[in-house]
């Protein structure tokens, strides 16, 4: 008997047929019900300018949207002196244009840091730059951004096996782990209606991390909530890897606990970095939907996440052949839709847990 599972994968291809031509797109997106779970993907600004076929594919199937680039301190703050909200703000002309949403991400990444940050030195000049940043960023986009990635990859990489820390920055230099709280609170009093998350990544593997990374984040989120620190939410960012099977009791178990402190759950950045597959688009795109239904049966099967995102939504334009480019030289196909915007298995899976509801 087909498994639920292959049922979903396997309406792709009719889906293909159907929505071949742009015109046709349109029209089946009309004609679709609104999703009871918000769709999304991270957009780049400058692409919303050039290519309109990215702009209709966003259009005909997103409900919110995330800046790629923008909103990172390296876009936002070229020199101490600046906030430079130029690129975040096309994006949110675009969202606000086409009745989407936006999520910011994110207030405190260690990964787009400007170099005079380097410069930050002292326990009080440390707090006085990441107050004002905050402070600032999050009154621009007050009643505008609803939910904010306050801080992003907190957990530190596993190393020998051992339990991780938090993982070294800026601020963790100077602040040691308050950081966090004085982020959350901070963004709080900015906006006290944006919803605040934690965005973390590789917790929902079946292998030695995960389940490290598992306990830290949980240790971390569960302290903050204890002392009632403003955090509304869990981003799980969904880097899959198509080669690594999903721990399904393990990420149920996280996302039980996560829901019994009261805390929402984002998918945030869903993809499936697909360097480590066979060569076959069809074989490739079959596994990576199947890992990422058994993601997200494992997050449905704890509680409904706020919303689904990906990071991107056609294979055209992807961040994943940087950091994980094939060595076959056929092109990385992580997301959704393929590079001439067509729905793969990937955007069935999402599709129907978008729509399910329960
Ligand atoms: C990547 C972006 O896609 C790039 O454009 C950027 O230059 C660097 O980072 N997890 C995250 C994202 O939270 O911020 C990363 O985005 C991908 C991994």
């Amino acid at each position: 008997m087909l498994s639920r599972r292959q049922a979903v994968i396997g309406s792709a291809a009719a889906i293909g047929s159907v929505m071949a031509g742009a015109a046709a797109r349109g029209a089946a997106a009309a004609a679709a019900a609104r999703p009871f779970i918000p769709y999304g993907a991270c957009v780049q600004s400058e692409l919303l300018k050039t290519d309109a076929a990215y702009r209709a594919v966003l259009t005909s199937h997103c409900q919110q949207i995330t800046p790629e680039g923008g909103l990172y301190w390296a876009d936002l703050r070229p020199t101490r002196e600046q906030f430079r909200f130029a690129i975040a703000d096309e994006i949110l002309d675009f969202a606000m244009a086409n009745g989407m949403s936006m999520r910011g991400h994110t207030l405190i990444w260690y990964g787009a840091m400007p170099e005079w940050t380097k410069e930050i030195a002292g326990n009080r000049n440390a707090e006085r730059e990441l107050v004002s940043h905050i402070e600032q960023v999050v009154s621009h986009y007050r009643g505008k951004v609803t939910t904010w990635h306050v801080v992003n990859e907190p957990i530190a990489e596993v190393k020998n096996g051992e339990p991780p820390g938090l993982r070294p920055n800026i601020w963790m230099r100077w602040l040691g782990d308050k950081y966090i709280e004085t982020a959350l609170r901070i963004a709080h009093r900015a906006d006290p209606a944006a919803e605040l998350i934690i965005n973390e990544y590789d917790i929902e593997a079946a292998d030695a991390v995960s389940p490290l990374r598992r306990r830290a984040l949980l240790d971390l989120v569960r302290g903050l909530v204890e002392r009632g620190v403003p955090l509304h939410g869990v981003g799980l960012q969904g880097h899959l890897h198509g080669e690594r099977p999903i721990d399904r009791d393990g990420l149920y178990k996280f996302a039980v606990d996560i829901a019994a402190l009261g805390l929402s759950l984002h998918v945030t950045e869903l993809d499936v970095i697909d360097d480590a597959l066979p060569g076959p688009p069809p074989v490739r795109d079959t596994v990576s939907a199947a890992r990422a239904y058994d993601f997200l049966e494992a997050v449905f099967a704890a509680k409904r996440p706020a919303v689904i995102a990906t990071w991107g939504i056609t294979d055209r334009y992807t961040w994943v052949p940087v950091w994980f480019k094939r060595t076959d030289a056929l092109a990385n196909r992580p997301l959704p839709f393929d590079e001439n915007y067509r729905p793969k298995p990937l955007w069935s899976v999402i599709d129907y847990f978008c729509r399910r509801d329960i």
